[in-house]
């Protein structure tokens, strides 16, 4: 693919070359988002990990290869921006525990080039809503995962956390008295065009979100075998004594992020044909 290709994943990546710097400098190994909430979701679902051989798809500055690592793991993590692999790489490859390649994982042959039953897990932190399309992912992934194997993501919530949503507070009457709420306004839900917008505040140059309602991600990788068998939607934890709130604090019966786990079984049984609905 060269600078000239304009296909929505390259032009994507192209904001996240000009971003790698910034995010890496902000996120270093992890933000509170990151921390108190996306990490032990994600941890939680992909269970013990020690000895095992991880994909870690669009490991940005691979804080969560890292962690990985810690925790025991072999990790092979890929990243379609080679700035973001450039500073993973400076961060340390865990005494040889992890490799870093450049790659668009738009790209299924690219993907497959990894190798066949190569993994016994792969993992997406806060990556699939930055894809142009996630089918390839998805169709790659039966190939890429040892039978039984799991493939543990999370996303900014698809239902609460999007460009078709607003937080938003209001006064309301509360048994007689004016009292506040805060709710998640839902404007658009079906059809999310791709927005340019924001992951963290002063970066360089917007970025492509490209969200989905879920049933168009899920979809994907149940037409490709996966089955979901595992979900969370974590809350953040208060924030400590004289932190500075998180914009999502005072929402906290509401979702930002949704975490999942798909396993692929080689065990012979195929997805439902479904019927169209009349
Ligand atoms: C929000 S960051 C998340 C990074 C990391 N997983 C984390 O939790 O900090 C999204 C990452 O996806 C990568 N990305 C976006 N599109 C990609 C593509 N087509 N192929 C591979 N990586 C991609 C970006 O370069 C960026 O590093």
């Amino acid at each position: 693919m060269g600078d000239s290709d304009q296909s929505p994943s390259r032009e994507a990546l192209r904001a996240w070359q000009e971003n790698a710097a910034f995010w890496d400098e902000q996120m270093g190994e992890g933000n509170d988002f990151h921390l108190t909430l996306v990490r032990p979701a994600v941890e939680r679902l992909l269970g013990a990990v020690q000895g095992q051989r991880v994909l870690d798809v669009g490991c940005g500055n691979g804080l969560f290869t890292r962690r990985l690592v810690d925790l025991g793991a072999n990790v092979v993590a890929v990243d379609g921006s080679a700035r973001m692999v450039a500073r993973a790489v400076a961060r340390g490859d865990g005494n040889g525990a992890a490799s870093y390649q450049v790659m668009d994982v738009t790209n299924e042959e690219e993907l497959l080039a990894l190798g066949v039953d190569a993994f016994d897990a792969a993992v997406a932190t806060m990556v699939l809503m930055d894809l142009s399309d996630i089918g390839p992912l998805a169709g790659a992934l039966p190939r890429l995962l040892k039978s039984g194997g799991r493939f543990v993501f999370a996303v900014s919530h698809p239902c609460f956390h999007t460009s078709g949503t607003n937080l938003v507070m209001e006064q309301i009457n509360h048994d007689g008295r004016p009292s506040v709420a805060h709710a998640v306004k839902v404007t658009t839900y079906r059809t999310l065009a791709p927005v340019p917008g924001v992951a963290i505040v002063g970066q360089p140059v917007l970025q492509t979100y490209f969200d989905r309602p879920l049933s168009v991600l899920l979809t994907p990788f149940f037409a490709a075998g996966l089955q979901l068998d595992g979900l969370d939607e974590p809350v953040l934890p208060p924030a400590p004594n004289g932190a500075q709130p998180h914009l999502w604090d005072a929402h906290r019966e509401i979702p930002p992020i949704l975490v999942a786990r798909l396993r692929y079984s080689d065990d012979g049984s195929s997805p439902v044909e479904e019927r169209p609905v009349p």
